[in-house]
């Protein structure tokens, strides 16, 4: 059965225009014992508060959305380009609807209580700091507005994680 080795955040070798913006990640949280997971092509990792932090913009809509707000922690799944049209069906469905994660194949695992899949390759674990969110008077480019957000799905939150621990797949 495949594993998963903890490393240190500074070892982490990670492009988020690619693995973020290209090959995407599934954002999986914990509520009560059901999971939900979904696609999410927006993000960045960097710092803040002095603590290293992932950032991510969930819609209002997003079936997700309830399972981040009633957890303390969320992961960040990345996967080889195989299984990109998994992610595309995770992306296009709601949980809402149908027992996606099913349905996709994946296999659920567990890191101290935080939902990740077997079949990724890094697993960021975060823990929630703070959540904000996104609201039009806040826009700039008068562009945004029209372009995002008119599909009565809401704005976005962002949500800040602390990246407490990365796993690596050891096979
Ligand atoms: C490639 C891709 C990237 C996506 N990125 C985001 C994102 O960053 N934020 C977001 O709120 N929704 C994003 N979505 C949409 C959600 O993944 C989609 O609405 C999903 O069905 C929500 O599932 P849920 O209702 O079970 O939470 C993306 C979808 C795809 C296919």
């Amino acid at each position: 059965m495949k594993s998963f080795t903890s490393i240190d955040i500074e070892a982490l070798k990670i492009d988020p225009f690619e693995a973020i913006g290209q090959d995407w990640m599934l954002i999986t949280a914990k509520k009560g014992d059901q999971v939900n997971t979904m696609t999410a092509s927006w993000g960045g990792m960097g710092v803040l508060w002095n603590r290293r932090a992932a950032f991510i913009f969930v819609k209002e809509a997003r079936f997700t959305k309830t399972f981040i707000d009633a957890a303390d922690h969320f992961s960040l799944c990345f996967f080889r380009k195989q299984y990109q049209d998994k992610l595309e069906y995770l992306g296009s469905v709601s949980g809402r609807d149908e027992n996606k994660i099913k349905n996709v194949g994946f296999t659920l695992c567990e890191d101290q209580g935080v939902p990740f899949f077997l079949e990724a390759d890094t697993v960021l674990v975060c823990k929630k700091l703070s959540q904000h969110p996104l609201l039009p008077e806040g826009f700039i480019d008068s562009s945004i507005l029209p372009t995002w957000y008119m599909d009565g799905c809401g704005y976005h939150s962002l949500y800040v994680g602390e990246i407490e621990k990365v796993l690596l797949e050891s096979m």
